[in-house]
């Protein structure tokens, strides 16, 4: 970064209200936001995200999975652009900040350069990545797993939501299945602003989270078939109670990850009775757990644990446990010199910073097995996100967002700047 560029900030304030005015895309009552994966509200915010870019002057292409990316030509056009960027899609009981942040972030970080009538060296490509919740469709992040090769596209196109719409149907009611092959786009690297979504940074009075790792991911897919009977004639000693298996399934997957932790966490996010009624001993049921550790040893022996926990349980209440393993994504470390880019810009902006690793799963993490990547952290009060309570203040944000803004300086290089003699 040149000393003539290193005052140069964002604008709050328009960050602020792109926030406010996406966020009424899919607003929930409770001021929180629900815009699924390749509905009508992520329509929506796309169509108003593609308006916003060009506006900044950008070329917007999207790939046949529906990720756009909006292009800032820089001076050396043979170099591949500086990606930056997040998500715009939600949680059913989301937030107005996760993913949105750094997609907005991104867009501003654009139009403080033209403001500025700064040129980069390289060109700066912003990125709406598709489907990063994985609440509608499995698994999540699935648009950069597909960009970094662990899936096909034909794979992911083929995958269906709990009505059966599959990603490909999705993507052609909302006319964005691009033209653009998947990896297509090249990238120099890719840089990733983001709330913490933890409770760290908020609770060491740090503004900046310089993200050196990320958290593992295993999804699994469960099952428990017992037999369905009489609520009221069944007497208890003859029950195979699916439901009342699973509650036995639920605290050993929370007792093996607290026995691994405090570097492992379990969640069982879903649950699904299959033909329930409240006179009727449950059957069949579904549900899914999410097992996080940065730590791929302690990944294998979780899941073993809970293997082992499953056919425990159904041996002794003669019910069929199973518990399929649908994704997992190994631990991530960013990129070295991407990261220290992340922390000379704190520095340099005098924000407050602490290195920190990702529980969350992100593009960026995705993105780290192809390209050098990084990702940059603001907090979120309280630590609360994936819920309608999530809320950052503005100054966090634009700090977060200056701190992305000089990572670009410093990585794409600056070419020439009409508004100062640097
Ligand atoms: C993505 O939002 C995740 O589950 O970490
Ligand atoms: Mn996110
Ligand atoms: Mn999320």
């Amino acid at each position: 970064m040149t000393n003539a560029k290193s005052n140069l900030q964002i604008d709050s304030a328009r960050l602020w209200n792109d926030i406010h005015e996406t966020a009424t895309f899919g607003a929930t009552p409770k001021g929180g936001v629900k815009r699924l994966t390749l509905g009508p509200e992520d329509k929506q915010v796309r169509d108003w995200f593609r308006k916003a870019c060009e506006a900044a002057g950008c070329e917007v292409r999207v790939d046949a999975l529906g990720t756009m990316f909006a292009l800032r030509p820089g001076r050396d056009m043979s170099k591949p652009p500086l990606g930056i960027g997040s998500h715009l899609d939600t949680q059913p009981t989301g937030g107005k900040y996760d993913g949105i942040l750094g997609t907005l972030a991104a867009l501003e970080v654009v139009r403080a350069l033209d403001d500025a009538g700064i040129e980069t060296e390289m060109p700066i490509c912003v990125c709406n990545w598709t489907n990063e919740e994985g609440s509608r469709f499995a698994p999540a992040m699935m648009a950069s797993a597909a960009y970094a090769g662990e899936y096909t596209t034909e794979d992911i196109l083929s995958r269906k939501d709990s009505e059966g719409i599959t990603v490909a149907e999705a993507l052609d009611t909302i006319g964005y299945r691009g033209a653009d092959v998947v990896g297509q786009q090249k990238f120099s690297g890719f840089v990733e602003l983001h709330i913490e979504q933890g409770p760290l940074l908020e609770a060491e009075s740090k503004t900046i989270g310089i993200v050196d790792r990320g958290q593992g991911i295993a999804w699994y897919d469960g099952t428990i078939s017992g037999f369905a009977s009489h609520a009221g004639t069944t007497p208890m000693p003859l029950r195979r109670d699916a439901l009342a298996a699973f509650s036995e399934v639920a605290l050993a997957v929370e007792k093996a990850a607290r026995d691994f932790g405090p570097n492992a966490v379990a969640t069982i996010g879903e649950i699904r009775i299959e033909n329930p009624s409240r006179n009727v001993i449950p059957g069949d049921l579904t549900f899914t757990i999410d097992v996080r550790s940065s730590d791929s040893k302690i990944f294998d022996r979780l899941h073993e644990a809970i293997r082992a926990a499953g056919a425990e349980i159904a041996a002794r209440r003669n019910v069929s446990v199973a518990i399929e393993k649908i994704w997992r994504k190994e631990p991530t470390i960013f990129d070295a010199r991407l990261v220290d880019a992340v922390e000379s810009a704190a520095k340099d902006m005098g924000y407050s910073h602490r290195r920190i690793t990702s529980g969350a799963g992100h593009d960026a993490c995705n993105l780290a097995s192809v390209m050098p990547a990084a990702m940059i952290f603001v907090p979120c009060k309280d630590g609360i996100s994936h819920n309608e309570l999530e809320d950052a203040t503005q100054a966090d944000c634009t700090a977060g967002a200056n701190v992305l803004l000089h990572t670009v300086l410093s990585l794409a290089g600056i070419a020439s700047s009409g508004k100062t003699n640097s």
